[in-house]
């Protein structure tokens, strides 16, 4: 496991084995804060949203979460499920809170350094769930519906397992009507099997160095 620049001077991690890193190149906190916030967490009009990551990582998304909700004084309640939770001596010199300002940075380590599977308040407006688990096998039912979800697993090449029917359909039983789901990814395989699990797909515009990305917005169950 290797830290490694992006293009933007923020970091992203590498892992050699799988030949896959956590970000784009192009500039990991410029791609998380296009695809996750500006067209995903800013696009849903909800004034109180819960938001569901596939995919903690390195906490980038969920920073980046936390300062717009403090930005915009709204009270966030950010769920995210982790197989595989980075160790301490990684997370703590990674640079997107130093970055952006010392409150970030102080959002960062509280975001890190709070418990798993334990509600943890982290600044006025964000609250945060961390949830150890495999999202192929954990138990969706016992989460309340969510307004947001971010879809970040590693790519679908690389670990398919991730992108089926089977867990898109889990996604879409814990996605509230009207809400909305982004990734970064652009397949149409990926685009058709969410729309079979009752999203409504968009392509749009995609980050620097991608040509596209998804939004799906949840359709309201047929009665
Ligand atoms: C593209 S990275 C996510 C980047 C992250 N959202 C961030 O902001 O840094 C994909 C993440 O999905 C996690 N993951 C892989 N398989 C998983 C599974 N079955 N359940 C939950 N998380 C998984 C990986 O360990 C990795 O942290």
């Amino acid at each position: 496991m290797q830290i490694i620049n992006t293009s933007d001077g923020s970091h992203t991690i590498y892992l050699p084995e799988m030949n896959e890193q956590y970000h784009s190149l192009n500039g990991a906190i410029t791609e998380s804060n296009y695809v996750y916030i500006d067209n995903g967490y800013n696009f849903h009009p909800c004034k109180i949203p819960k938001v569901f990551e596939v995919g903690f990582g390195t906490g980038l998304n969920c920073l980046l979460t936390a300062l717009q909700a403090e930005k915009d004084k709204r009270p966030t309640f950010y769920i995210s499920i982790e197989k595989y939770p980075l160790e301490k001596n990684i997370t703590s010199r990674l640079n997107f809170g130093i970055l952006i300002s010392v409150e970030a940075q102080h959002i960062f380590e509280k975001i890190h350094d709070c418990k798993w599977n334990k509600v943890e308040p982290i600044s006025k407006n964000f609250s945060l769930l961390k949830i150890k688990g495999d999202l192929i096998d954990y138990n969706l039912t016992q989460i309340e519906h969510c307004d947001v979800i971010y879809f970040d697993a590693f790519g679908p090449d690389k670990q398919p397992e991730m992108w089926t029917p089977l867990i898109f359909n889990k996604i879409s039983s814990l996605t509230s009507a009207g809400g909305v789901l982004v990734t970064y990814s652009a397949k149409g395989d990926v685009r058709r099997a969410l729309a079979a699990s009752g999203f409504e797909m968009a392509r749009l515009p995609g980050p620097p160095g991608k040509i596209h990305m998804l939004r799906g917005i949840k359709k309201e169950a047929k009665i």
